[in-house]
C-alpha cells in the first residue's frame, strides 16, 4: 500500500487546526507553553537563531521553504532577516492563501506544487530549504514484505522497485520484523534537494527513532521503533520518519548532518518547578498541564536533520 495525503492536501484540508505543529503552537505568545521556555519566542526565531550556527542566516538571500503552512515561520525569518527573498512552494491551495495572508506586504512568491513532481533545475537558484513537519506527509510504502525490497528481486510495481532502489543505492538497513515501512517520499524529497546542491538543507519532522533524554525518560513513553509509524489524523494518515536514512542519502552526496531533538534549538527552563510537577504528574490535573506535557513530549518526539554542503 502506498500512503498518499495528496487528494487531501489538494482538495480536502481547510485547516491546520486538527495537527497542531510545534511551530504553530509556539504561534501565540502568553501561553503556557511559551512560560516554559528559556526564551519567549515563536518558532522561526528559535530556528532562524539555530541556523545561525551553520551558515550566515543574515547574508542569505534566496529561500525555499516546502509546505510552509499559515506561514508563521517565514514571517519570523524575515523580521530577522528582511533582505530574504523568499519562495513559498505548496501542494495546498487553502494553506497558500494562508500564507499569503500572513505574508502581506513582504517580498514573497508563491508556487502552488507537489514538491514529488518540482523540476530539480528550478531548484539550483536556492542557497537554503526549509521543510518543516512536513516530510511526513509524504508518500509511504506501508507493510511491505521485506523480500522485495532486496537485492536481486525483480518486482513489477514501479513503486516497490523504487523503494528497492533506495534501499540498495544507499545501503538502507531494515526494521526487524516480516513488514516494514518506507518513507519513499522523503528519501525522494532529501535526493532531490541534495542533488539540486543548496547549501543548507533544514528538515524536521516526527522521527521513529526518537528517545528522551535520561532525565525525562520516567515521564515518557517513548521508544525507537525504526519503523514509521502511522500517524492519524482528521482526514488523512501520515508517517513518522527514520532520519538515519535521510541521513544516509545526504551524506552520499557530500553532505554534513547535524541532527537531534527540536529541544536543542526550543530549550526549556529545566529547573522551573511548575514545569517538574507537570511532567511528574503527566499533565493530568490541569488542561494547560495537559498541553504543556504534549509540547514537550513533542520536543523529543521530533527531530530536525541539517545537511550542510561540504563540496
Ligand atoms: C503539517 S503541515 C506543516 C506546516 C508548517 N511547516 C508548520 O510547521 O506549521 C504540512 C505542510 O506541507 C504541505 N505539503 C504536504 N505535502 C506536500 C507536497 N507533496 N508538496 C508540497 N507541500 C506539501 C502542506 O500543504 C502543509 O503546508
Amino acid at each position: 500500500v502506498l500512503n498518499s495525503t495528496k487528494d487531501f492536501h489538494q482538495h480536502k484540508l481547510n485547516t491546520l487546526g486538527w495537527e497542531l505543529t510545534v511551530c504553530n503552537a509556539l504561534h501565540q505568545d502568553g501561553t503556557g507553553i511559551r512560560k516554559i521556555l528559556k526564551k519567549d519566542a515563536s518558532f522561526g526565531y528559535f530556528l532562524f537563531d539555530h541556523l545561525c550556527g551553520f551558515c550566515d542566516m543574515d547574508r542569505v538571500r534566496n529561500i525555499l521553504e516546502i509546505g510552509g503552512g499559515y506561514g508563521y515561520l517565514m514571517r519570523d525569518f524575515l523580521d530577522r532577516n528582511p533582505s530574504l527573498e523568499p519562495v513559498m512552494l505548496d501542494i495546498s491551495p487553502v494553506l497558500l492563501e494562508k500564507q499569503r495572508e500572513t505574508l502581506k506586504g513582504r517580498r514573497v512568491f508563491f508556487r502552488e506544487e507537489d514538491f514529488l513532481e518540482t523540476d530539480v533545475s528550478t531548484l539550483r537558484h536556492f542557497d537554503v530549504a526549509i521543510m518543516n513537519e512536513n516530510l511526513g506527509d509524504f508518500p509511504t510504502l506501508v507493510d511491505i514484505g521485506k523480500e522485495p525490497l532486496q537485492v536481486g528481486f525483480d518486482h513489477s510495481d514501479p513503486t516497490i522497485r523504487k523503494a528497492a532502489g533506495f534501499i540498495k543505492k544507499y545501503g538502507l538497513e531494515l526494521p526487524e520484523g516480516d513488514l516494514c515501512n518506507v518513507n519513499i517520499g522523503a528519501l525522494e524529497a532529501v535526493e532531490k534537494l541534495c542533488v539540486s546542491g543548496m547549501d543548507l538543507i533544514y528538515t524536521g519532522e516526527h522521527s521513529c527513532e526518537a528517545s528522551p533524554p535520561p532525565a525525562l525518560r520516567s515521564h515518557f513513553d517513548m521508544k525507537p521503533s525504526y519503523n514509521p509509524e502511522r500517524i492519524s489524523l482528521m482526514g488523512h494518515d501520515e508517517y513518522s520518519i527514520r532520519f538515519s536514512h535521510l541521513e544516509q542519502v545526504a551524506r552520499s552526496f557530500g553532505y554534513e548532518c547535524t541532527r537531534g531533538p527540536f529541544a536543542d534549538f526550543i530549550p526549556l527552563r529545566e529547573t522551573d518547578e511548575g514545569l517538574r510537577s507537570i511532567l511528574a504528574s503527566r499533565g493530568r490535573y490541569s488542561d494547560e498541564g495537559e498541553m504543556v506535557y504534549q509540547f514537550v513530549e513533542d520536543l523529543y518526539k521530533y527531530e530536525y536533520l541539517i545537511l550542510k554542503r561540504t563540496i
